[in-house]
């Protein structure tokens, strides 16, 4: 009897169940206290070390909109938002993550997260001023898994840019999509962030059943942050969405007519979880940000979740292109409440780069043929030194 035995197989290669096939032997407990109402993902506050180099990729390059902008600190916004920042740059002395921010949907949400947090004995701070600009009472924490993690509902209304076409590039930028953090305990951290509400929507598993990753919702599209097995907590990416995927194809002619191609870590290319098309950038003090769309709705109750096997090469770019090491191995620091990085936790499951892409790793195609049916120029792809 395997781990999948409760798994329906699809044709198109993954599995899929009705709950989320993901169990921790050792949980964070679950509070009585009700969770606070999480709408969305709704901002990130980033520490960078050279802010003119930050506004420079952020704005020139990305085409993100400034809201508002002080000597230290400048508030960016997609196209579509309505809300103050969809993403702070703030200069400091270290590169890294101080909030992952979502907006709960009324203000006694903030009262519920204070309670939930308290009782599991994390840090808490509530800031009726709130934490940053143009918005109001805020509750910051660090989570059980060591993420600052912010809510708030009261903020500043500003106004949505969707019809400013005027003011719109190739690659226009129209709406924060999701977090992504790394995590060493994956089932863990799945369970807790379920306690908060969240969903499973799809996840990368082995057959013995050691969890690589796993991408949870609160809005109805695949998630709003996923959990990323390796060493953390730390910061894998913050995610962008497009309108389409040209405006990804934009971005990457516009990268290269800048020479600044080198900002591209990953992709073009399109997802195998999440069947979105994507892109990966490095800012300039590293911070990874995707670009985003076209993944798909999951707001029935129903909504089958989703399990890729972890050497099925098509799962993290449906085209097969293999990932690149870096991809798995670099992420940010996150921040605890006094702005110091929070320490980084080695990951002591299998890491999912060891076991496709490392000496001993493989990878198939068609899972009934195994990896010696793939071209043998093409089997190296997917082996450390074997890359020009
Ligand atoms: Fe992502």
């Amino acid at each position: 009897m395997t781990h999948r035995d409760g798994m329906t197989p699809t044709s198109s290669g993954f599995y899929v169940s009705a709950e989320a096939p993901i169990a921790s032997d050792h949980p964070v407990p679950t509070p009585e206290a009700t969770p606070p109402d999480i709408l969305r993902c709704a901002y990130m506050e980033l520490v960078v070390t050279d802010l003119a180099a930050s506004r420079a990729f952020y704005v020139d390059v990305l085409g993100l909109h400034v809201t508002e902008e002080e000597d230290e600190t400048v508030y960016l916004r997609c196209t579509e938002e309505f809300i103050h920042h969809n993403l702070v740059l703030r200069r400091g002395p270290v590169a890294a993550v101080a909030a992952f921010s979502y907006r709960v949907r009324g203000p006694e949400d903030l009262d519920r997260a204070v309670a939930f947090y308290t009782e599991l004995g994390c840090r808490v701070e509530r800031r009726p001023e709130g934490f940053t600009r143009g918005i109001g009472d805020s509750v910051r924490v660090e989570d059980p898994l060591g993420f600052p993690y912010e809510f708030f509902h009261d903020v500043e209304h500003v106004e949505r840019l969707s019809w400013r076409y005027d003011l719109h590039t190739p690659g226009e930028l129209i709406r924060i999509d999701h977090f992504n953090q790394v995590t060493p305990d994956v089932p863990r951290a799945v369970r807790h962030y379920q306690d908060l509400g969240f969903r499973v929507t799809e996840d990368i598993q082995d057959e013995s059943g050691t969890v690589y990753a796993a991408w949870m919702r609160r809005k109805p599209t695949v998630h709003d942050t996923a959990a990323t097995g390796g060493d953390g907590p730390r910061m894998h990416h913050v995610a962008f969405a497009t309108h389409e995927k040209h405006n990804i194809l934009a971005i990457c002619d516009k990268l290269g007519a800048l020479r600044r191609s080198d900002a591209i870590e990953r992709g073009p290319g399109r997802h195998g979880v999440s069947n979105a098309f994507y892109l990966y950038l490095r800012d300039p003090d590293g911070h990874r940000v995707e670009i985003y769309t076209q993944d798909y709705y999951t707001g029935d109750p129903d909504n089958p979740v989703v399990t890729w096997d972890v050497h099925d090469n098509q799962r993290r770019d449906w085209w097969g292109n293999p990932v690149v090491p870096s991809w798995y191995t670099e992420a940010s620091l996150v921040l605890d409440l006094d702005g110091n990085p929070q320490p980084v936790v080695a990951r002591t499951d299998t890491s999912e780069m060891a076991v496709t892409i490392g000496a001993d790793g493989f990878s198939y195609t068609r899972p009934d043929e195994g990896e010696e049916s793939m071209p043998e120029w093409k089997q190296g792809e997917y082996k450390l030194g074997h890359q020009l």
